[in-house]
């Protein structure tokens, strides 16, 4: 977080007083970065904006949640730290956790997997698992103990698929604003033209659909705080809430055929994500604006509205994590 955002503030939170120990050892190893500040502080607190503070532009809570038997209560705490229009970012494991069948796996042999008691035991039956598994996620037997005693063996695991973290976060006022896989898994199935049976799902929706037909592992989640009645938007830029662009992809033009259209061929480096759109000259201007506006201008997204292809190309943008709906402040955290 530091490397990336050399000059922001940051506070770093864990209820472990050894982690932080941990992390403040970490930040003494590297030079001339602005300091962190450091608490000690329960994320499961209905008062932890007291320890940590509040009026976050970005929270980033990663492989935490999904160790809580009460998610939602840290969900509601943390959008008491969170300030108008920023976004938290969620790293939690996905339904296809190796956990998910390495757990029942290890229990049919008899080992007791709520904690790490037969160490010896546990990892001559992780070097079958690992064995039997070989597709390059790595030799479980051969991991740290605390490894084993925290992603293995522990006491709780919340291994769901993206719908069910949707459906959790939704019921704490949030909405799912992106994942990491939801631009390649579209842009999947756009190249085969079989994304029309998705049209017109929000990006939550989206995103929760994908991931059935393509179980994660684990998801990295960007949420946003929903707005009252709005927490799924049918159709890109519908409503009153403006459009941005969210500066993760280049576009480049170049005049095509006999049509006399434009070719804009949309590359996002982050995501691995390449492909094509033929536009017209009017749209070519019209992207063209916006991208130097940063935000839609006035009647823009009207303007889109008018064909069904227009809204078609809107709703797939935003789905590939081109355009991002949201309020002002927002912009402060795209990409
Ligand atoms: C798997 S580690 C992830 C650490 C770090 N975020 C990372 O990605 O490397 C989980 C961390 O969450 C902390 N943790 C678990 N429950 C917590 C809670 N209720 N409040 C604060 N920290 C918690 C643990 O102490 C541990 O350091």
């Amino acid at each position: 977080m530091r490397r990336r955002l050399p000059t922001a503030e940051i506070v770093a939170v864990d209820f472990s007083p050894r982690s932080i120990v941990w992390a403040q050892r970490l930040e003494r190893a590297t030079d001339g970065v602005r300091p962190i500040t450091f608490r000690v502080g329960d994320l499961t607190d209905r008062k932890i904006a007291d320890v940590v503070g509040g009026d976050f532009d970005l929270i980033t809570c990663h492989g935490v949640l999904s160790y809580l038997p009460k998610p939602s209560v840290v969900l509601e705490n943390l959008a008491s730290c969170l300030r108008a229009g920023g976004a938290l970012y969620l790293g939690v494991n996905g339904e296809a956790h190796p956990a998910t069948r390495l757990r029942p796996w290890l229990a049919s042999f008899g080992l007791a997997v709520d904690e790490l008691r037969k160490e010896r035991r546990l990892r001559e039956l992780l070097g079958l698992w690992d064995a039997l598994n070989d597709d390059g996620s790595g030799e479980l037997a051969t991991m740290s103990s605390s490894y084993l005693g925290g992603d293995v063996c522990g006491p709780h695991f919340n291994n769901w698929s993206l719908a069910q973290w949707r459906a959790e976060v939704n019921h704490s006022g949030w909405e799912v604003a992106g994942t990491d896989v939801l631009p390649m898994a579209l842009h999947l199935a756009a190249e085969r033209k079989n994304e029309r049976v998705l049209y017109p799902a929000g990006v939550g929706e989206l995103a929760a659909r994908l991931d059935q037909a393509r179980p994660a592992g684990f998801h990295r989640i960007l949420l946003r705080r929903a707005p009252a009645g709005a927490l799924e938007l049918t159709n890109a830029g519908e409503g009153a809430r403006p459009l941005h662009w969210t500066g993760l992809y280049t576009v480049r033009f170049s005049q095509s055929g006999a049509r006399r259209t434009v070719k804009a061929v949309f590359n996002c480096a982050a995501f691995h994500v390449r492909f094509e759109h033929e536009l017209t000259a009017s749209q070519t201007l019209a992207l063209r604006a916006f991208m130097a506006a940063g935000v839609a201008p006035d009647g823009w997204t009207k303007q889109w509205n008018r064909t069904s292809e227009g809204r078609r190309l809107l709703w797939l943008w935003a789905g590939l994590g081109v355009v991002a709906v949201g309020d002002a402040a927002g912009a402060g955290v795209r990409g």
